[in-house]
C-alpha cells in the first residue's frame, strides 16, 4: 500500500551544513499494517512521517501510495487519506472552539464533496460517536477543548481523526505527553479504532513495551536506517532484552540505555 523506494533525505544541501537523515530507507507498508517504530532521538523517525504526509520531499527516491506514485505530491493532497497525531495534545484540536465545532471541521475534511452543517442529526452522531471513548465527553460538547484534559484531548484528537476518514494513520508519540493511565487508555481507543475502520497504521513510540505489545511489525531505525525489521511470529517472541541485544550485535555498539525507552 505505501512503498518508499531508494529514500535519501538531506538537509541543507550542498553547504556546508548537510546532514544525510535519511539513508537507503526501503519500505513496504501493507493494507492493514500495524508497524511500530522505535529508535533514538534523531535517528529519523519523524522525517520518514514528513516524507510519507508529504510534508517535505526527497532528495532522491520514489514514493507510492496505492500504486500512485506521489513523491511529489503536496501534503494537502495527501492529507485525504493520511491522518496524522502528534505528540502534543494541544496541536490535534483547536482551543478556543467547541468540541462539536472541531468534530464538525474534521469530519468536513474528509467528505468535502457533501453539503453538512452541524444540525441536529450530526449532533446525534457526534454524540453516539463521542459515548465510544467512555470518558463522558458526550455530555461535554458544548464547553471549549481547552477545558480538557491531556488524555481527554488525545482521544478526541484520535476520534476526530478516525472519522475524517483516512486509510492511513501516522501516529508520533501520541501518547508520550500523556501520564500511563491516560497513555493506556489512549492505546485501547487507538487499537479499537484502528481494528474497527481497518486503517493501515504506524506509530513511533518511545516506549519499547508499547512497539513490542502492539502491531503485527516492529522497525528500529538508527541513524536514519531500519536496522531492525521484524514481524508475525518473531515479534509475538519479542522482548526487550531481546530489542536491546539484537540493536548491539548489528550496530556493535551498546544500546543507549534511554529511561524512557526502557524505564516504562
Ligand atoms: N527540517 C529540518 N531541517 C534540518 N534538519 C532536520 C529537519 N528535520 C529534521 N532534521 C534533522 O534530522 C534528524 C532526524 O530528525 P527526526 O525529527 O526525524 O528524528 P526522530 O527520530 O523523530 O527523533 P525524536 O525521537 O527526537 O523525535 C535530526 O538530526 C534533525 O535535527
Ligand atoms: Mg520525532
Amino acid at each position: 500500500m505505501i512503498n518508499l523506494t531508494d529514500i535519501e533525505k538531506r538537509f541543507h544541501e550542498d553547504t556546508p551544513n548537510e546532514t544525510h537523515v535519511i539513508k537507503n530507507l526501503n519500505l513496504r507498508v501493507k493494507k492493514n499494517d500495524f508497524i511500530t517504530i522505535i529508535g533514538s532521538n534523531g535517528a529519523g523517525k519523524t522525517t520518514l512521517f514528513n516524507l510519507i504526509s508529504g510534508n517535505i520531499i526527497p532528495s532522491s527516491g520514489k514514493i507510492s501510495i496505492n500504486n500512485r506514485d506521489v513523491t511529489k505530491s503536496p501534503e494537502y493532497k495527501r492529507a485525504k487519506y493520511i491522518g496524522r497525531i502528534f505528540q502534543d495534545p494541544l496541536l490535534g484540536t483547536a482551543s478556543g472552539m467547541t468540541l462539536e465545532d472541531n468534530m464538525m471541521i474534521t469530519y468536513k475534511k474528509g467528505f468535502k464533496w457533501l453539503k453538512i452543517s452541524l444540525d441536529r442529526k450530526m449532533r446525534d452522531y457526534f454524540k453516539q460517536e463521542l459515548v465510544r471513548l467512555d470518558m463522558g465527553l458526550e455530555n461535554r460538547m458544548k464547553e471549549n477543548v481547552s477545558m480538557l484534559s491531556g488524555g481527554q484531548r488525545q482521544a478526541l484528537t484520535l476520534l476526530m481523526t478516525v472519522l475524517s476518514n483516512p486509510e492511513i494513520l501516522l501516529l508520533d508519540e501520541h501518547t508520550a505527553a500523556l501520564d500511563p493511565r491516560n497513555a493506556a487508555i489512549v492505546m485501547d481507543l487507538t487499537n479499537k479504532f484502528i481494528q474497527g475502520h481497518s486503517l493501515t497504521t504506524l506509530m513511533i513510540t518511545h516506549n519499547m513495551k508499547h512497539a513490542i505489545e502492539h502491531g503485527n511489525r516492529l522497525l528500529m531505525m538508527d541513524g536514519g536506517e531500519i536496522i531492525i525489521d521484524i514481524e508475525g511470529e518473531e515479534k509475538k517472541n519479542l522482548t526487550t532484552a531481546k530489542l536491546v541485544s539484537m540493536f548491539s550485535e548489528i550496530r556493535k555498539k551498546e544500546f543507549e540505555t534511554d529511561e524512557v525507552l526502557l524505564a516504562r
